[in-house]
């Protein structure tokens, strides 16, 4: 698959985004605690979900539109076709362990952006009494009935984070997380779990005491806004001077965005749960370093070095999230871009003008970067293996043209 961007007009009108592909896929995961019929609504319709859904369907899951039926779930394996695609995937670990006392999980996949170890989840279900094998590439996790135990996180992990929650929501007793990540989509799956009856406290702060209870029930819930995919829409008003809405967004998670695009120059405010923006003014270079939430999001990193690319002035970003997640800069250079690395600094100097080219999607949220460089790039931008976008944004294409974007998809 490929995408097409030419040299747009500044965007203008309204985009509207979609639930959260990083809440949803946790949430997803956690229906299986409750071995009951749990109802979802706004999950995304992507690639990185619906392969969730295949995996929890090989696993026993029943699911139907919204509902998600877990009470036949009887396998404690996942398949390593569907594995291997999604890093997401290695969020169904704790629940099939805390439910099932097992669970075999291949090591997951998802984007090349550094090595992404497994060792933070891995000490934490040691933590809570579970037996840890590593096998031909699978992880294998065993207990009779998980303990409740104190884990100090190395790194505000969320993945690490968020199994560790579903492990001690039905553990013998209390779980104690610190240095917890505090992202939205933790929140959001600990107020999933409290409506499904965990007993959770400290939720969106860096220390999260669990107290495990017997069972869970079902519930209905609705996935947050995805504040990347908003983000993204943001820049792309933001890069092509353009001005207008994003819609479905939680304001207060793009506090970090929108921080530093004032800082540069844009306008930005909110109405009524809408996110405003009018960049129609000159931009600025600003110095960025990607962190944990509250911090700015590394999610957001490859899309603000695009916006960077053509701003007035030398800007910086400093990656500390991710080890490798400069994948982006190459193709950005190959388009006129000029930028330094320097370990995980990259140094950009704003031009003129950038100049279309044929580039290639080696990451999700790098794919969305090299879109939105398109847009103000001269001529026409060819973005190959553009199913890396396909992964975190529904109907990218679309959307984009919604605000009068120059962009479609091409397939071969
Ligand atoms: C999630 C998001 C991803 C986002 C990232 C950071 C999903 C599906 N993906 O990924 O989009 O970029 O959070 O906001 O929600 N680490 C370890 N050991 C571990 C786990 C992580 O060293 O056991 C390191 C990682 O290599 C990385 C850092 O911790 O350097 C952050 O990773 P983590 O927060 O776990 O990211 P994910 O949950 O994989």
């Amino acid at each position: 698959m490929k995408i097409l961007v030419k040299k747009s007009t500044p965007l203008s009108g309204e985009i509207k985004a979609c639930g959260s592909k990083n809440a949803a896929l946790p949430i997803m995961a956690a229906t299986l605690l409750c071995g009951g019929k749990c109802t979802l609504t706004d999950i995304p319709e992507l690639a990185d979900t619906i392969n969730m859904k295949n995996i929890m369907r090989e696993l026993g899951c029943k699911i139907s539109g919204d509902c998600f039926d877990s009470s036949c779930v009887y396998s404690t394996s996942a398949p390593y076709e569907w594995v291997k695609k999604l890093r997401g995937s290695f969020l169904l670990a704790a629940p099939l362990l805390a439910r099932l006392g097992r669970a075999q999980i291949p090591l997951p996949g998802g984007c090349p952006i550094g090595t992404r170890p497994i060792d933070l989840h891995l000490k934490g279900f040691s933590a809570l009494g579970a037996e840890v094998d590593r096998y031909h590439g699978v992880v294998d996790l065993k207990c009779k009935k998980l303990k409740g135990g104190k884990i100090y996180l190395d790194f505000p992990s969320v993945g690490a984070t968020e199994n560790l929650i579903m492990a001690a929501v039905l553990a013998d007793g209390e779980t104690l997380i610190e240095n917890a990540a505090a992202e939205p989509e933790v929140v959001d799956l600990c107020e999933f779990l409290q409506k499904q009856g965990a007993v959770i406290e400290g939720v969106g702060g860096n220390t999260i005491r669990i107290e495990g209870v017997s069972s869970l029930s079902g519930t209905e819930h609705r996935i947050i806004p995805d504040r990347i995919e908003a983000g993204t829409y943001i820049t792309a008003f933001a890069i092509t001077h353009g001005k207008g809405r994003v819609k479905n967004v939680r304001v207060e998670h793009q506090k970090p965005l929108a921080a530093k695009l004032t800082e540069m120059g844009v306008k930005v405010s909110e109405d009524n749960g809408d996110f405003l923006i009018d960049a129609r003014g000159d931009i600025y270079s600003s110095n960025i370093k990607t962190l944990p939430y509250p911090g700015f999001p590394t999610d957001m990193q490859a899309q603000i070095t695009s916006l960077l690319s053509v701003a007035n002035g030398t800007g910086m970003v400093v990656e500390t999230v991710f080890e490798n997640r400069f994948l982006h800069i190459g193709e950005l250079t190959r388009m006129g871009a000029m930028i330094r690395m320097d370990g995980r600094t990259s140094v950009i100097e704003g031009v003129k003008r950038l100049t279309g080219a044929k580039v290639e999607a080696h990451d999700l949220r790098g794919g969305a970067a090299l879109a939105l460089a398109g847009l103000v790039a001269d001529g026409e931008t060819e973005i190959s293996d553009a199913w890396h976008i396909a992964r975190g944004y529904e109907n990218f294409c679309e959307k984009m043209q919604g605000a009068g974007a120059n962009i479609c998809i091409v397939n071969e």
